[in-house]
């Protein structure tokens, strides 16, 4: 008796041990991370972005009211936790004041310590935005098909070493400098190369200082606050934006955002150790979508397509953009299990395959009739692939009350259950409904 207890206080331990989950897009984005969030950040303490900028958009369903975040956490519903915006996240300031306040009138963000903004996260400037425009213009048909919020050429200028960091903000004197040096530039470039207009410095100055002063209570080193936090054993949930196939690196380049938007952006984009990171979920839909242009080999341009997009209502959440929609792919999904190390998996939107009497799921790819087992590196090669595909029945049932895998039918259930395996990571959760109820809670990762 004494040594069976002792074995299970030491699972106990163990288990409680996990303070730090990192939940990551494991398609292109739109996976339903905030709402897996939002769900998880009730056990948290800190909640925290890491990368990305206002291109995100992450939905939230609470007591049928809807709340998108373009870049406060999704953790920002609940009460009493501290949201934080890491140096790895680019932030246009006027669009965080806008989100700060809307969310206060709705009675959020009303806390003791509701919010931390890091000193060395980079500023989405006017001209990055005019940039991020001008450019997709001129691509034409070859646009990648941002969302024009200026994201690429501000982390192109963090690169360049050039970029205006929200630190730089807070001192009026370094404000004007960094802009002196850096706005020639950007207007020449603007006239004469893309034929647009140019800013004034004493307009943008004027204008980044006030946001600057409006932005300052929230500054300060979200680094070792976070450190911090984890060494005490707070509970701290970081909240990808984007998903792996968008990464820089590891997506579907030059198709992608311009972030590491896999786990290993955790650590960069929020100031940790790698080794901190002790949980990752991925979040996945049943099926696929990606908004914007480049590779997607199942996609569906026919009346399941039509059927997913309507019942999904899959239309974005940041530019209203309908979203390109098709089967699940399993070779996606595995890449990212693998780059991301994923400890659980998310299954979310599982309720918007009703009624399709049979499901195509891809398993592998073939190039040029050859078995291809992960993604390729090239555009022309991912257009070359074709799915392999594998089908299973269908369920006619609403389960938007399915609360345990076994309200589920028998099919929804081997249909998930073929996903893990695939893809070889165990479930986490299932979502079967937007708001935070529908959900079945398979292993909370916090434990
Ligand atoms: P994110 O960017 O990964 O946070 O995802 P988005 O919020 O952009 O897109 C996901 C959309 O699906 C949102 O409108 C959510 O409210 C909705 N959603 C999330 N999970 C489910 C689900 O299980 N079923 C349904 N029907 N909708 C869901
Ligand atoms: P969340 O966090 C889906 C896509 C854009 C475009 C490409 C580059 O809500 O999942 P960018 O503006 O980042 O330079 O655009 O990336 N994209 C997203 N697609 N969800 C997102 O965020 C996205 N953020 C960027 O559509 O194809
Ligand atoms: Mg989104």
């Amino acid at each position: 008796m004494a040594k069976r207890q002792s074995s299970t206080s030491r699972r106990a331990v163990k288990k409680a041990a996990v303070n730090t989950v990192a939940i990551i897009g494991a398609q292109w984005g739109d996976e339903g991370k905030g709402k897996i969030v939002d769900l998880l950040s009730r056990e948290a303490d800190i909640i925290a972005r890491f990368q990305g900028g206002n291109n995100a958009g992450h939905t939230v369903v609470v007591g049928g009211e809807q709340v998108i975040l373009h870049l406060v956490p999704s953790g920002a519903l609940h009460p009493g936790k501290t949201c934080v915006i890491g140096n790895g996240v680019v932030i246009d300031p006027g669009v965080l004041l806008d989100e700060i306040e809307a969310l206060r009138s709705r009675g959020y963000l009303q806390g003791e310590d509701p919010l931390r903004v890091s000193e060395r996260a980079h500023v989405i400037m006017p001209y990055h935005r005019a940039i991020d425009l001008a450019r997709e213009k001129r691509r034409g048909a070859g646009k990648i098909g941002t969302t024009g919020r200026g994201i690429g050429p501000a982390y192109e200028d963090k690169m360049a070493r050039v970029g205006i960091r929200v630190v730089d903000l807070m001192d009026e004197s370094v404000l004007r400098e960094r802009l002196a040096q850096t706005l020639e530039d950007k207007n020449s470039y603007l006239r004469t190369v893309q034929g647009e207009k140019t800013f004034d410095l004493q307009e943008v100055f004027e204008q980044y200082r006030a946001f600057g002063e409006k932005l300052r209570p929230y500054v300060s080193d979200t680094s070792h606050f976070i450190d911090d936090a984890i060494s005490r054993g707070q509970r701290v949930l970081f909240e990808g934006a984007q998903g792996t196939m968008l990464d820089i690196d590891h997506g579907t380049y030059p198709y992608v955002t311009s972030s590491t938007t896999m786990a290993a952006g955790v650590a960069a984009g929020s100031g940790i150790a790698p080794q901190r990171i002790r949980e990752v979920i991925g979040i996945s839909k049943a099926y696929t979508t990606r908004v914007g242009g480049g590779p997607f080999p199942t996609e569906l341009n026919d009346e399941v397509g039509e059927k997913l997009r309507r019942d999904g209502a899959e239309y974005g959440a940041t530019t209203g953009r309908p979203r390109r929609c098709g089967w699940f792919d399993a070779v996606v999904v595995r890449e990212a299990a693998r780059l991301d190390g994923l400890t659980g998996l998310a299954v979310t939107k599982l309720d918007v395959l009703r009624g399709l009497p049979r499901i195509r799921l891809c398993v592998g790819y073939k190039l040029d009739g050859a078995p291809l087992d992960h993604p390729p590196p090239t555009v022309a090669a991912w257009d070359r692939v074709e799915p392999v595909y594998e089908e299973m029945d269908g369920w006619p049932e609403d389960i938007s009350a399915a609360r345990r895998l076994t309200d589920l039918p028998r099919a929804a259930r081997s249909y998930v259950a073929r996903l893990s395996e695939l893809t070889g990571v165990p479930l986490a959760f299932v979502s079967v409904g937007a708001s935070r109820e529908a959900t079945i809670v398979v292993n909370d990762p916090f434990g």
